[in-house]
């Protein structure tokens, strides 16, 4: 990736955006050859095996999340981007189901707040789920349909609510973060030397095929001495991880479902994109959706649910063709607070209709339940 950035883009120019546009293309199709694939990565110059803390987590305790033995992943860092961990696919075989449930069918609903609540009324939100399995259960008619809620779904915030306009944070809007998820982000930074991770943000991210999130910094939280994770689930997506300037040319990665990325130290504040999503592999393909069944033995102790086969049948078809990322972040370091959003500073419904367009590209952002984002752009 070096190689083919260093010479598409010459010194002082925008090189993230001119390759994020290179792989964002749509016809011809971008080479792909140079995409670093994690999946097949094999210690080199600049893949290095990571070290984690198999200590840290317990093999039941991984197990109750979903997660393999922490001695059994696979954890890469990238030469030149110290704190940066890619962990391939940790997730126990037939336990990725009950995370794409949550993201799908669990996560949207209240109190939760989602893309559509900022064009919609709270009615008519409120079981997006319910409203859309009907027309997602049946085979496709080949006439057109119109889409779903669930396939308008563009983002889902938990926790302290991400403010799209201010890009802040504030104390009052604020509901309780998923336990679960909490329990699974934990153990994920607990096992990348990161004990005590309070998981207090997430932003769910939903990738329709012709999906891209723009190339942004995270820095609303307080401490960034705490990681960011990532999780991905269903299609595949290139990943480009940048600099500290949009003149630093980034490197370009698969994510592939099941893959988890922790952005930690330095390449916490590192510039990065999701210009495409990509089908999978042949041999990723729903080998590890397959089952949908839990080991039994692992029944008792765990924060899993059995995933029912109707709840599978949306849940797959919506993932043959999208992607779904949840990035779980802690907001706050010991001792820091939040100010707290003054009532007549909250969004109205008048407000939606402005601020609906990136200053700096002139496109429409993830703000304002616009189609796209800083953005899930379609
Ligand atoms: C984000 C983000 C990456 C992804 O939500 O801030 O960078 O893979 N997401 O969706
Ligand atoms: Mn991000």
């Amino acid at each position: 990736m070096a190689k083919m950035a260093a010479s598409m883009v010459g010194s002082g120019e925008d090189a993230f955006r001119k390759i994020f546009k290179f792989y964002k293309r749509r016809n011809p199709p971008p080479d792909l050859s140079d995409v670093l694939d994690f999946s097949k990565a094999v210690p080199s110059d600049t893949v290095v095996l990571a070290e984690l803390d198999p200590a840290a987590v317990s093999d039941v305790e991984a197990a109750r999340v979903g997660l393999k033995p922490v001695r059994d992943w696979r954890a890469f860092g990238l030469q030149g981007y110290p704190g940066f961990i890619f962990i391939s696919n940790p997730f126990l075989l037939g336990c990725q189901p009950f995370w794409v449930r949550q993201c799908l069918k669990t996560y949207p609903q209240k109190p939760n707040i989602c893309n559509l609540d900022m064009h919609m009324s709270p009615s008519d939100t409120e079981d997006i789920w319910g409203k859309s399995i009907h027309a997602l259960s049946c085979p496709p008619s080949g006439k057109r349909e119109p889409q779903t809620l669930l396939e308008k779904l563009r983002w889902v915030t938990l926790g302290y609510h991400y403010n799209w306009d201010t890009k802040m944070y504030s104390a009052n809007h604020y509901t309780p973060f998923p336990a679960d998820l909490h329990l699974l982000s934990s153990q994920i930074a607990a096992a990348c030397g990161f004990p005590g991770f309070k998981a207090e943000a997430g932003i769910l991210n939903y990738y329709r095929p012709n999906s891209s999130l723009g190339i942004h910094v995270d820095e609303s939280e307080l401490d960034h001495s705490r990681p960011l994770l990532s999780f991905s689930f269903g299609q595949s997506a290139v990943f480009l991880l940048g600099g500290t300037v949009r003149q630093d040319p980034p490197t370009a990665m698969y994510m592939h479902s099941g893959d988890v990325m922790v952005m930690s130290g330095q390449s916490r504040l590192l510039y990065h994109a999701v210009p495409c999503i990509i089908p999978p592999p042949q041999e990723h393909t729903t080998l590890d959706m397959a089952g949908c069944s839990l080991a039994s033995s692992l029944q008792d102790s765990t924060v899993m649910e059995q995933v029912s086969k109707q709840d599978w049948t949306v849940c797959s078809r919506y993932i043959q063709s999208s992607r779904v990322n949840m990035t779980v972040r802690q907001v706050l370091g010991p001792g820091q607070s939040l100010p707290e959003t003054p009532a007549c500073h909250e969004r109205t419904d008048e407000d939606q209709t402005v601020g609906c367009h990136d200053r700096e590209s002139g496109k429409r952002k993830r703000s304002s339940g616009c189609d796209s984002v800083d953005t899930i752009e379609t």
